[in-house]
């Protein structure tokens, strides 16, 4: 048995419509775009979405619409990907690191609110492997200091959070649709946001600034346009969302499968010397992108895995380590201990019952 960290779920209807957008030839942006927006508003709670070409592109875009530029600081945590941090630095703002929960790899509320300045500008809290943040008392301390909320959900597609949707709760909030994240478009994203008027504006420079609605072609064929900001070119296009609608059915019942696994880990991997399990609190849905725990002597771990065809996995390393970021930020106290012991196993769609209790199995037979 053969089980990756990691895999790429494409639903068999996903050929069909995907082929029949490349026999349309209509493959950059139209309709099929609209549609794959509207069934993610619907089905998964997402308030005014706007796709775009990646997670990245997400990020960056929200930063624009709050207005992130130069002297501006945006706290991030060091438990991420590198893009939360990078598009920060691409707003020439400068990126300030505030620790986690040692429990949830999530950024600490207390750590948050100690980094506030005045130059304090927007927060990025980031919902580790899918499990969302403390959304409640993060909003509330960023409306007391006129914070602008950016969730990066690269992870936490159809996660709840005292059960409403991620995707609704704050400012804007990104999503990746990358290759291996639980819903995917080969590559893409969305940026939701609460703001109507922003999400005007995201249409418009998420497609270099032209608001195609109102930049319809003339008699001589070109579109007519004023550009009243520079935008970007971060549009889906057809066939990528023809991908991300064909992957949208079932996406409920693929998630509480994946709830159900995640259940019987929780179940399974109790009480194990070595081990220390996430601590998840009751109000809350993880999406389970990751299925994540702390473990000791986590290289004889992986390796004992390995040899019984399962691959057990760290998952991004602290970013602040990169020279981009100034280097390791020793205050982060929580995140080097984190950093020494997170592990991740198999959580994806092709993990079934069997493969979840052989994966239990394994672990509890020792390392
Ligand atoms: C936490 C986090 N944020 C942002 C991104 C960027 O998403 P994308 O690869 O779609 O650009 C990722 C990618 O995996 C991620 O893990």
């Amino acid at each position: 048995m053969t089980i990756p960290i990691f895999n790429t779920f494409i639903h068999p209807q996903a050929i069909n419509t995907v082929s029949s957008v490349l026999d349309s030839t209509f493959i950059s942006e139209g309709q099929i775009v609209k549609d794959f927006e509207t069934e993610l508003e619907k089905e998964l709670g997402l308030k005014n979405c706007v796709t775009v070409n990646s997670g990245t592109a997400a990020l960056h875009l929200a930063l624009v619409l709050a207005g992130i530029g130069p002297g501006d600081e945006v706290i991030i945590p060091a438990q991420t990907f590198v893009a939360t941090g990078l598009v920060v630095v691409q707003q020439y703002a400068k990126v300030v690191f505030a620790d986690i929960d040692y429990e949830t790899g999530n950024l600490s509320v207390e750590s948050f609110k100690s980094r506030i300045t005045t130059k304090t500008k927007a927060v990025i809290p980031v919902h580790w492997g899918g499990y969302p943040c403390d959304m409640d008392e993060i909003n509330a301390i960023a409306k007391q200091h006129n914070i602008i909320v950016i969730e990066d959900a690269a992870h936490a597609l159809g996660a709840l959070y005292k059960n409403k949707f991620v995707g609704q709760l704050s400012d804007y909030t990104c999503f990746s649709f990358q290759a291996i994240k639980h819903l995917t478009t080969g590559d893409g994203g969305a940026v939701t946001t609460v703001h109507p008027d922003k999400y005007n504006q995201a249409l418009t420079l998420k497609w270099f600034g032209i608001d195609r609605n109102n930049a319809q072609p003339s008699e001589l064929g070109e579109r007519q346009y004023d550009i009243l900001q520079a935008g970007f070119k971060y549009h889906l296009n057809n066939y990528a969302a023809s991908l991300g609608l064909a992957n949208l059915n079932g996406f409920t019942e693929r998630m509480v499968s994946r709830r159900k696994i995640a259940k019987m880990y929780d179940e399974g991997l109790k009480n194990i010397s070595g081990i220390k399990q996430f601590i998840y609190k009751q109000d809350r849905l993880s999406a389970y992108w990751l299925y994540a725990f702390h473990v000791e002597k986590r290289l004889d771990f992986i390796k004992k895995l390995k040899e019984k065809g399962i691959t057990a996995s760290v998952v991004h390393q602290r970013i602040d380590r990169n020279s981009v970021f100034g280097g390791l930020d020793k205050s982060l106290i929580n995140q080097a201990r984190f950093d020494d012991t997170q592990i991740h196993i198999p959580i994806h769609d092709a993990v079934d019952s069997e493969k979840a209790n052989y994966i239990v199995d394994t672990i509890r037979a020792g390392w």
